[in-house]
């Protein structure tokens, strides 16, 4: 017996140096050690020795046993280092390769001329107010003195959001009129930017979706020559000094009198070119003196105060200001496009 016992020694010892993978060496404790190993069969084999033989033969085998766990365990702390040592080799990080460059975004052109806008009328006094897209039919409609039944209500110009027709997305600015009206102290100045939607198809100046920028003035005493005079105030600040400008009567249900704002074609000075598709002149806005009506209805007294309103179009503004000719641009966020500016 002894001599298995020092043959099972060395060949286990010379095995156990061997395995470059964890489970071989798992194998070789099993082979060895496990409950059908070699050296657990020796052992069964014990009770057969005489009462002297017996411990002596125990001995070597426990001597035996606590060798080969020792190796095993030796053996296994070597693969686990070792795999850690090629872990580290391959998530090494190579701090000296130059680093990818961070690409900045900056701020999309239409909102620069917005963030003009709004800075020219901060200047005036003016609040800026922001408001709901989907809107009560009330707010973008009925208050605003254009009832039921008006041809500007039809739904095929806009997006109504229910059967009944008292939801929809706004179509205007001009919501914010009354939200102003209704929500704060007068006297009032309010700027009030945001998108409108309309059922109008794509081409290169009309969009389902577009920005306008409302604005209203109510207090005592204000008159028509207010809203001349802070709106071509605020058009030449955009324009240039030297602008020249015009309000021709037009007609919006919820302002009376009612004008638009045109200026002088800058490309060809009032003569007519494709720019101002002939005309020599621009248009940039509508704008009113509030209905006595719409006042009423946010309860204001006509009688005791008057204001003034107006909206105009965004986009047509940021393709004037920076000489696009397609809207689809703006919206369509190519970045070749949007870094020119
Ligand atoms: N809401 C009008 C439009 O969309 C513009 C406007 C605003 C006119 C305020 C008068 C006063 O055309």
């Amino acid at each position: 017996m002894k001599e298995q016992l020092e043959a099972i020694r060395k060949a286990a010892l010379e095995a156990v140096a061997g395995p470059q993978a964890t489970a071989d060496l798992e194998a070789l404790r099993v082979k060895y050690l496990g409950k059908k190993g070699e050296l657990t069969a020796l052992l069964k084999q014990m009770g057969g020795l005489s009462a002297e033989l017996r411990p002596v033969m125990g001995q070597l085998a426990n001597e035996v046993r606590a060798e080969l766990e020792a190796a095993i365990e030796n053996q296994a702390g070597l693969l686990e280092r070792k795999a850690m040592e090629a872990r580290l080799e391959n998530e090494a990080l190579d701090v000296t390769i130059p680093g990818k460059k961070v690409r900045m975004g900056h701020k999309h052109p239409m909102y620069s001329v917005l963030d003009e806008i709004k800075d020219i009328f901060i200047a005036l006094g003016f609040e800026i107010l922001d408001g709901p897209e989907v809107e009560l039919a009330d707010y973008n409609f009925t208050k605003l003195n254009t009832p039921a039944d008006h041809p500007a209500r039809e739904w095929s110009d806009t997006f109504y959001l229910t059967e009944d027709s008292n939801v929809l997305l706004r179509t205007q600015t001009s919501n914010m009129q009354i939200r102003a009206m209704e929500s704060r102290e007068l006297p009032i100045r309010v700027l009030s930017p945001g998108r409108v939607y309309r059922k109008d198809e794509v081409d290169a100046t009309h969009s389902p979706m577009f920005h306008q920028i409302e604005g209203i003035v109510v207090d005592k005493g204000v008159t028509m020559g207010d809203l001349k005079g802070t709106l071509n105030a605020v058009i030449r600040r955009i324009y240039g000094e030297n602008t020249v400008t015009r309000f021709r009567p037009h007609h919006f249900p919820f302002t009376e009198p009612s004008c638009e704002m045109d200026i002088q074609c800058h490309k060809c000075g009032g003569v007519g070119c494709p720019t101002c598709k002939g005309e020599g002149w621009i248009e940039v806005l509508g704008a009113g003196m509030v209905h006595p009506k719409v006042l009423q209805n946010c309860g204001i007294d006509p009688e005791v105060y008057s204001g003034f309103a107006f909206g105009m179009g965004l986009e047509r503004l940021a393709l004037g200001q920076y000489k696009i000719s397609d809207m689809r641009l703006i919206f369509e966020n190519d970045v070749r496009f949007l870094e020119q500016f």
